[in-house]
C-alpha cells in the first residue's frame, strides 16, 4: 500500500517553482487521487474522458475485464460500444476546438545540425488527411495492417496517423532492425503495405534503408508472402525541385555518396508523387474503442517476436494522462523524448501522448554524440526544452565525457527529467539530477513495458519524493503487487515478482494473431495476475525498485532481447551445434551479450569464425542484437535433465568463481574448462 506520508529522509525533491502550477503538487494530493482511481476507476477516467470526442457515448461498464485464467478467456475492454477516431483527437480536436492550429507540433531536428523544420498541428492535420487519403486510394482499408520502416522524420508521423485515421493498424519496425527481422514481422503481421524511405544517416553512417527494405520483400516472396506495394520517401536522394515542397522534410546537407535507391516499378511508389495530387481533407474513420490501433513487436523468450495489440481509447486516455501528469504537461512546455519512434516509448511518448495534449516537441533525428557529445544540450538550449526524457544507457554513455560537454550550455529551461528503459543505477541517476538539471528538475524514473503502453510505476514531479534508482509508486488506477514462488502476495518490504491485479485502460489487449501466447506469457503463470517478467523489491517506505528481468529476457541498452532469438541466429550458422546467450554487466549499455557456442565436430574456433557469428546476429536481428563476446565452448553446463543453467554461465560470463550451489550439474569439468576459454575482464 502507498504510504500515508512520504518519507522525509534518504529523499530529493524538485524545485518549489514546480509545485505552484503542477496538476499534482502534493503526496497526499496524488494519494487521494489514486485512492479514487482504484476505488472508482469508472468516475476516475470517466471524467478524463470528457475532454476527448466521442462520435458515440460507451455502454455498459467503463472498464471490464477478466484477469483470471481459471474463469475464462482474459480480456480488458475500455469503453466498449464508443466511437472516435484517435487522430481526429489529436489533431481535429486540437485544432477546431482548442484553436491550436498555429501552434507549434514538432520542431524537427536532423542528425546534421542545421537541417531542421517546423511543423504546426494545423500543417500536420492536412498532411495526415492527404496521406490518409494516399492510403485509400492504394486500397488500404480499416483494419489492414500496415508496416512503416522509416527513420525519425515528421513523415514517420505523418504515416502512423493517416493509418490511425482510415482505422488502418499501423506495425511500426524500427529502422535499425535488419532485413529478416522486417521480413518477419511483415508475414506474422500479414501486412498489405510497407512503408519506407529511400535512407538516412545515424551520425556518420549511411543506412541503405531501401535496400534492406527490398531485401525484407524479397524474403517474404520466397516465403510465399508477396508484398504488391511499397510507398518509399526520399529523404536523402530529393531533387532539387522538391525543396521548395513544404511536403517533405528538407534534404539533407551532405551529400550521400553511397546511396542505393534500387526501384521496382511493379511494387514501388513515391511519396511525394503519390501526395502531390491528394486532398487534404479526409473524414475519419470513427472506430469502436476495442478497435486495434496498432502492432508493436517485442521480443518472446521464446524466441519468437510477439505482436503487441493496443486497441484506440484506452491507448488514448492513458498515454494522454500519463503523459499530462508524469511530465506535469503545462501548454508552454517544449518537450523532447530522445526514443526512436520504433520503440513503444516513441508511439506513446513522441506521437500520443504529447499530441493529445495539443503539445509542442522536439523530434530528433540524430544521435547523442553525432557531431559531438554536446548535442543533446545544444538542442535543449537551441528550442528551450522544458521537459527532457532519454534513457539510462544515453546518460551512462555521456557521463563518460564529463561535465564540460554539458556545462557548455546553459539548460535554463529544463523543469523536468525523465528516464525509461531500464534500471537506472544512482550514479546515473545522481550524476542526470545533479549534473543535467542542477539539482532544480526531479527526475522521473518511469517503469513500463511495451505491454503496459504507458507509465505504470513512476513518480509525480511535484508529488512524489524521489529515491535515485526508484521507480517509487504506482500511476493511477494501477495496482501492483509482490508475489513469491508460490504465488503469494508478499506484504511490507519484500522482493519477489512485479505483478499487477487489475488491468487499467492502456493495457495490451492480445498478441497478434495468437490469443493464446498472451494468456500463457502474461496470465498462466499466477493466475489472476498480469505478470511482468520483472523482479521487484518493496523497501521500508513502500518505494518499487525494479531488479530486472527474470525471464531469459536481456536488456540491452534499453532494448529488450531474447536469449533464445540470438542463440537461435547463432545456431543457424552451420558451424555451431549448441549455443547459450546471457548478459554481462556493461557500464554502458546495462548488458551486453556474452554468447557460448559449442561446435560441431572436428571444427575448431577463431577470430574469423567469431567474425562470422557477430556479423550473422546482426544480420539476422539487428545491430542493436551484436554480441560483445563470443567464447568457444565444447561443453555447456546442464542438469541431469539437459537444461542449460544459464546461471553458471552467467557467472562465468562475469569471471566469478563463487557458483553457488551445482550439485545439479551434469558434468562439473566442463566449468573449469569454460573458465579458462572466458574472454573480457572480470567485472
Ligand atoms: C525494463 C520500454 C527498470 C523492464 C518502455 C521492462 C525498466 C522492460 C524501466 C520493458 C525502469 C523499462 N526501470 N526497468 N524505469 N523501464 N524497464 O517493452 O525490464 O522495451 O520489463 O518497454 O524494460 O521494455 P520495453
Amino acid at each position: 500500500m502507498i504510504p500515508d506520508k512520504a518519507p522525509k529522509e534518504d529523499v530529493f525533491h524538485g524545485s518549489d517553482d514546480l509545485k505552484k502550477e503542477a496538476h499534482i503538487s502534493s503526496f497526499e494530493k496524488y494519494k487521494e487521487l489514486y485512492m479514487k482511481s482504484v476505488e472508482s476507476p469508472g468516475e476516475f477516467w470517466g471524467d478524463i474522458a470528457k475532454d476527448f470526442f466521442w462520435k458515440t457515448k460507451h455502454t455498459g461498464q467503463f472498464l471490464d475485464y477478466n484477469f483470471d485464467v481459471t474463469r475464462g478467456e482474459i480480456f480488458v475492454k475500455c469503453m466498449d460500444g464508443a466511437s472516435t477516431n484517435i487522430s481526429y483527437n489529436l489533431l481535429d480536436r486540437n485544432v477546431h476546438e482548442r484553436k491550436l492550429g498555429d501552434k507549434v507540433a514538432f520542431y524537427w531536428e536532423g542528425n546534421e545540425p542545421g537541417d531542421e523544420l517546423t511543423v504546426t498541428y494545423r500543417e500536420l492535420l492536412q498532411r495526415v488527411c492527404q496521406f490518409a487519403n494516399v492510403l485509400k486510394s492504394q486500397g488500404v482499408k480499416k483494419g489492414d495492417r500496415v508496416s512503416i520502416y522509416m527513420p525519425m522524420v515528421v513523415e514517420l508521423v505523418v504515416a502512423m496517423l493517416a493509418c490511425a485515421r482510415i482505422g488502418a493498424v499501423h506495425s511500426i519496425v524500427f529502422a535499425g532492425f535488419s532485413a529478416e527481422s522486417l521480413c518477419e514481422r511483415i508475414m506474422d503481421s500479414q501486412c498489405s503495405l510497407l512503408i519506407t524511405a529511400d535512407g538516412f544517416y545515424r551520425g556518420d553512417k549511411l543506412i541503405n534503408l531501401k535496400l534492406l527494405a527490398d531485401e525484407a520483400l524479397q524474403k517474404c516472396r520466397d516465403k510465399g508472402f508477396p508484398m504488391q506495394k511499397c510507398i518509399m520517401l526520399k529523404h536523402l536522394s530529393k531533387e532539387a525541385e522538391d525543396t521548395s515542397l513544404d511536403s517533405q522534410s528538407p534534404p539533407a546537407k551532405r551529400p550521400c555518396p553511397g546511396l542505393q535507391v534500387p526501384w521496382n516499378p511493379d511494387v514501388d511508389l513515391c511519396w511525394l508523387s503519390l501526395t502531390r495530387g491528394a486532398s487534404d481533407e479526409c473524414e475519419p474513420e470513427w472506430c469502436d474503442s476495442e478497435d486495434p490501433l496498432f502492432i508493436l513487436y517485442t521480443s518472446g523468450s521464446t524466441g519468437k517476436p510477439k505482436g503487441v495489440l493496443h486497441t484506440v481509447s484506452g491507448y488514448m486516455l492513458y498515454t494522454a494522462t500519463t503523459f499530462k501528469l508524469v511530465f506535469d504537461y503545462q501548454p508552454d512546455d517544449v518537450y523532447w523524448c530522445t526514443a526512436d519512434i520504433g520503440w513503444i516509448t516513441g508511439h506513446s511518448y513522441i506521437t500520443y501522448g504529447p499530441l493529445a495534449n495539443g503539445a509542442t516537441s522536439v523530434l530528433f533525428e540524430g544521435l547523442p554524440t553525432y557531431p559531438d557529445v554536446s548535442r543533446m544540450w545544444e538542442i535543449v538550449d537551441k528550442y528551450l526544452v522544458t521537459k527532457f526524457y532519454t534513457a539510462p544507457t544515453a546518460i551512462r554513455l555521456l557521463m563518460k565525457y564529463g561535465r564540460e560537454p554539458v556545462q557548455k550550455f546553459k539548460r535554463e529551461s529544463l523543469k523536468v527529467l525523465g528516464t525509461v528503459g531500464e534500471p537506472i543505477n544512482p550514479e546515473a541517476w545522481q550524476w542526470y539530477y545533479n549534473v543535467v538539471g542542477e539539482r532544480r528538475c526531479p527526475v522521473v524514473d518511469t517503469f513500463w513495458q511495451t505491454e503496459t503502453g504507458g507509465h505504470v510505476l513512476t513518480p509525480l514531479p511535484a508529488a512524489t519524493p524521489m529515491k535515485p534508482g526508484s521507480a517509487t509508486f504506482p500511476f493511477f488506477g494501477v495496482v501492483p503487487a509482490i508475489l513469491n514462488e508460490s504465488g503469494e502476495e508478499l506484504e511490507g518490504p519484500s522482493e519477489g515478482y512485479l505483478v499487477f491485479k487489475r488491468p487499467w485502460p492502456g493495457v495490451m489487449r492480445t498478441v497478434f494473431g495468437n490469443h493464446q501466447r498472451f494468456e500463457t506469457i502474461y496470465f498462466k503463470k499466477f493466475p489472476g495476475y498480469y505478470v511482468t517478467g520483472d523482479g521487484c523489491r518493496r523497501d521500508k517506505d513502500g518505494y518499487y525498485w525494479i531488479t530486472g528481468r527474470i525471464d531469459d529476457m536481456l536488456n540491452v541498452s534499453g532494448h529488450l532481447l531474447s536469449t533464445a532469438e540470438v542463440e537461435s541466429a547463432l545456431v543457424e550458422h552451420e558451424a555451431v551445434a549448441e549455443a547459450a546467450v546471457v548478459g554481462r554487466p556493461h557500464p554502458v549499455k546495462g548488458e551486453s551479450l556474452y554468447c557460448f557456442v559449442t561446435l560441431n565436430d572436428g571444427l575448431t574456433f577463431n577470430r574469423t569464425l567469431e567474425a562470422e557469428l557477430k556479423k550473422q546476429v546482426r544480420e539476422k536481428i539487428g545491430a542493436i542484437a551484436t554480441p560483445d563476446f563470443i567464447q568457444n565452448a565444447p561443453g555447456l553446463p546442464k542438469t541431469r535433465s539437459g537444461k542449460i543453467m544459464r546461471r553458471v554461465l552467467r557467472k562465468i560470463a562475469c569471471g566469478e568463481r563463487d557458483l553457488g550451489d551445482i550439485s545439479t550439474l551434469a558434468d562439473s569439468s566442463v566449468v573449469e574448462q569454460l573458465f579458462q576459454n572466458r574472454c573480457g575482464a572480470a567485472v
